[in-house]
């Protein structure tokens, strides 16, 4: 056995015998590093006859290229075990229970559309969205609003600059009614769904912030009449109050894409400087509070969306799902659900692992 090959069988044994990639890493230095026993061979090249160095070389060479190739082997074999090892370190068993105290809570806004959309699926509701910027015809026009018509101003619209390709004027939504159209246009009724969602008013005060909440329902069927609009807002307000002392009051009003249109008040009480919904407003010691908008859908609004309004009538209603928390949940400052206060969120969030669910109670 020439000295090379004595060499490599024990630069290849040591390397296969390394336990980790230090050691490994010294081996290398040992036989490939700037003094390493390898690299000095290689020097000893240029002081040789040019016989001697052919002869030599190659066995040099192809010793430096065998310890190589072992040191890379055994660096991929060490890495690729220390990998497992940190996989199986990190192993998670999912099937444990989850922490007893889970951080984050659910914001009302949240809990409160959760609740609305378990309460409507039980009556037969899907949820429908639509884009937070809308153009001027869904917003506006296809609703009855003309262009000329006042509750344009009204509705303290925040426009952008530009139109969108078709030449309309794009806005942030003004309310969630815009998504009755979407609804009409692109699903074939009968139709049911409430549209939970962001609206957008150039508006700032404790009771008003430039964005809210609404939720709006839609109803398009066969003989549709203001008995299923009652009956369902009564339904609806009892499940989410959780009381079936619900008395409502329909009084006529106006809106554009409504027809007969009428504004819904509840019966309360005060307590202790908090309205208590509940009772006849009527009532000693009672109040009524408006609480939502709704009607008969407009004639004009179920044409404008392609359908025969002599075949298929409706009702819509509209109602603030912040105003529905801060009445259910005592909030008193609408501001504050936008402010991100981590104690704020704390004392009035929910838990997040506790979904409402009928059966199970609403408010969880
Ligand atoms: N869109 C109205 C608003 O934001 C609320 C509303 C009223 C919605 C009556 C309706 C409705 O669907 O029928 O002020």
């Amino acid at each position: 056995m020439s000295d090379y090959q004595a060499m490599q069988a024990e630069l290849t044994g040591a390397i296969a015998a390394a336990s980790n990639l230090d050691a490994l890493e010294a081996l290398r230095v040992a036989a490939l590093g700037k003094a390493g026993s390898i690299t000095g061979l290689l020097k000893t090249l240029g002081g040789m006859s040019p016989e001697e160095r052919q002869s030599v070389g190659p066995q040099i060479h192809a010793l430096r290229e065998i310890v190589t190739a072992a040191l890379a082997e055994r660096k991929a074999a060490l890495e690729g075990a220390a990998l497992e090892a940190k996989l199986a370190g990190e192993r998670l068993d999912m099937t444990l229970p989850a922490a007893a105290t889970p951080r984050g809570s659910v914001h009302p806004v949240s809990q409160v559309m959760d609740e609305l959309a378990e309460i409507f699926a039980d009556m037969g509701f899907a949820v429908a969205t639509g884009p937070e910027i809308e153009d001027d015809w869904h917003n506006f026009t296809a609703l009855n609003i003309p262009e000329t018509h006042p509750a344009r101003a009204m509705h303290d619209t925040f426009y952008f600059p530009d139109a969108n390709a078709e030449g309309q004027k794009m806005l942030l939504r003004t309310h969630t009614s815009p998504v009755q159209i979407r609804t009409m246009m692109s699903q074939e009724p009968p139709i049911r769904i409430i549209a939970p969602g962001r609206v957008y008013r150039s508006d700032s005060d404790a009771t008003h912030t430039p964005m809210f909440h609404q939720v709006e329902g839609l109803v398009i069927d066969r003989g549709i009449h203001m008995g299923h609009l009652k009956w369902t807002l009564e339904t609806f307000l009892k499940a989410y109050f959780e009381t079936d002392d619900i008395v409502l009051r329909l009084r006529p009003s106006y809106f554009p894409f409504t027809e007969p249109s009428a504004e819904v008040d509840v019966g309360y009480r005060q307590e202790k400087g908090r309205r208590i919904v509940g009772g006849n407003g009527d009532d000693e010691g009672h109040a009524w509070m408006e609480l939502l908008g709704s009607g008969m859908v407009n004639r004009r609004v179920i044409a404008n969306c392609g359908l025969d309004p002599d075949v298929w009538q409706g009702f819509a209603f509209g109602v603030g799902v912040d105003r529905l928390a801060m009445l259910k949940y005592g909030m008193d400052d609408l501001r504050a659900f936008f402010d991100g206060d981590l104690r704020w969120l704390a004392h009035y969030g929910f838990g997040a692992l506790s979904v409402p669910t009928l059966s199970g109670g609403i408010s969880a």
